[in-house]
């Protein structure tokens, strides 16, 4: 399966599937798009021989058009998923009906708690004692999509955010991909009587 990647920051979970996926077998990054031209993920798509472009909001008079040009261009590279990899920015519900049940996303919260940004210090803040990361579907809506997979933790005590942010980080990068994966090999069914479940046999 061919996947297109959209990163605003550093991109550790880009760099996890390139690392455990690209070119080796079922899943090829085609493209890496961001909405930051200094983004760490687009050094890593360089280094990775995989084309990367960005797509400043500016350059095109708002984000209807913007966000149609990064979808001209992902189905140019032959994208059929799309994957927000620390993609901090809302997408188009045009671009969303270009790619039904194709667009996914990892959050690092247990959803539907805590959604949006600021997700990790408001976990911390909360005093919750379980935390984990979720890879959903994207909706029209803030990390309001149906939910394939989610691990968990317990809560290191005494630990802020940073702390649980860096605890959660390899349990993004061993869930990410692995959903990517079961997604190319067409493991992963939407229930049609119940659309919020989503079965990964
Ligand atoms: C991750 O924590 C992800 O869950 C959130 O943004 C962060 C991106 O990290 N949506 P990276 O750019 O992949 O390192």
């Amino acid at each position: 399966m061919k996947i297109g990647v959209l990163a605003s920051g550093d991109g550790s979970n880009l760099q996890a599937i390139l690392d455990k996926l690209h070119g080796r077998g079922d899943v090829d990054v085609v493209a890496v798009g961001s909405d930051k031209p200094g983004a760490r993920a687009l050094q890593r798509a360089a280094e990775a021989d995989v084309p990367a472009r960005v797509f400043e909001v500016e350059e095109f008079g708002g984000r209807p058009d913007r966000d149609a040009a990064i979808a001209d261009w992902l189905e140019e590279r032959g994208a059929e998923l799309v994957v927000l990899a620390g993609y901090m920015q809302l997408l188009d519900p045009a671009f969303l009906a270009r790619f039904p049940q194709r667009v996914v996303n990892v959050h690092p919260a247990l959803l539907p708690a805590f959604p949006g940004i600021g997700s990790v210090e408001q976990a911390v803040a909360y005093g919750v004692k379980v935390a984990g990361v979720t890879v959903h579907f994207v909706d029209e809506g803030v990390d309001t999509g149906p939910i394939i997979a989610q691990r968990a933790i317990d809560v290191p005590e005494g630990a802020d955010a940073a702390a649980l942010r860096l605890a959660l980080r390899p349990l993004e990068h061993e869930l990410l991909p692995a959903v990517v994966e079961h997604l190319a090999r067409g493991r992963v069914t939407v229930d049609p009587g119940n659309p919020r479940h989503v079965r990964v046999a």
